[in-house]
């Protein structure tokens, strides 16, 4: 059977990365495609690796049903674009730092996260790192737009022969 694997990828990977690592993988769950989807995510920087997300997105995550709490923040590494069919950038300096490590004939595999979702505001997941509680509740209203415009996508994906 046909899987996929996608990573998503912001700046520290402990804000929006996990954000949306818990959200996907709440709607895969939900699909019933667990066992053909897999998820991860990572960030472009190094200083926050081993961590746990940060305690206001587990926060902001845990009110909608999202436990961010086993993730650990680790940093993107040239494996992955061999390793992922998709890399999911949340803003566009995520987006230039991966093009800017990725091999050539990668390049189609590394995308912005919010082009799935082509209704919702803005191409950018916008770093809430430095912001209040909104920051992370804005994460959540982008991300959970952005991954249900995914999964849809990946579905054509897994069906095409
Ligand atoms: P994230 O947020 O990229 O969504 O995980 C940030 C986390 C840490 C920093 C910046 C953004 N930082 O400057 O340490």
């Amino acid at each position: 059977m046909k899987t996929v694997s996608i990573c998503f990828v912001c700046l520290g990977n402990i804000c929006r990365s996990p954000t949306a690592e818990a959200v996907m993988r709440a709607q895969v769950e939900a699909a019933g495609l667990s066992d053909r989807i897999a998820i991860d995510s990572a960030g472009t920087g190094d200083w926050h690796v081993g961590k746990a997300p940060d305690e206001r997105a587990q926060r902001a995550g845990r009110t909608r049903g999202y436990d961010l709490s086993p993730l650990r923040a680790r940093q993107v590494t040239a494996a992955d674009f061999d390793r992922f069919d998709l890399l999911l950038a949340m803003d566009e300096a995520n987006l230039r730092n991966l093009e800017r490590i990725c091999p050539g004939q990668r390049r189609e595999r590394v995308r912005l996260l919010m082009e799935f979702a082509p209704h919702a505001a803005g191409r950018e997941v916008v770093d809430p790192y430095f912001g209040g509680r909104e920051g992370f509740e804005a994460v959540l209203d982008q991300v959970e737009a952005a991954c249900e415009g995914l999964l849809a996508h990946l579905r054509t994906l897994l069906a095409r022969p």
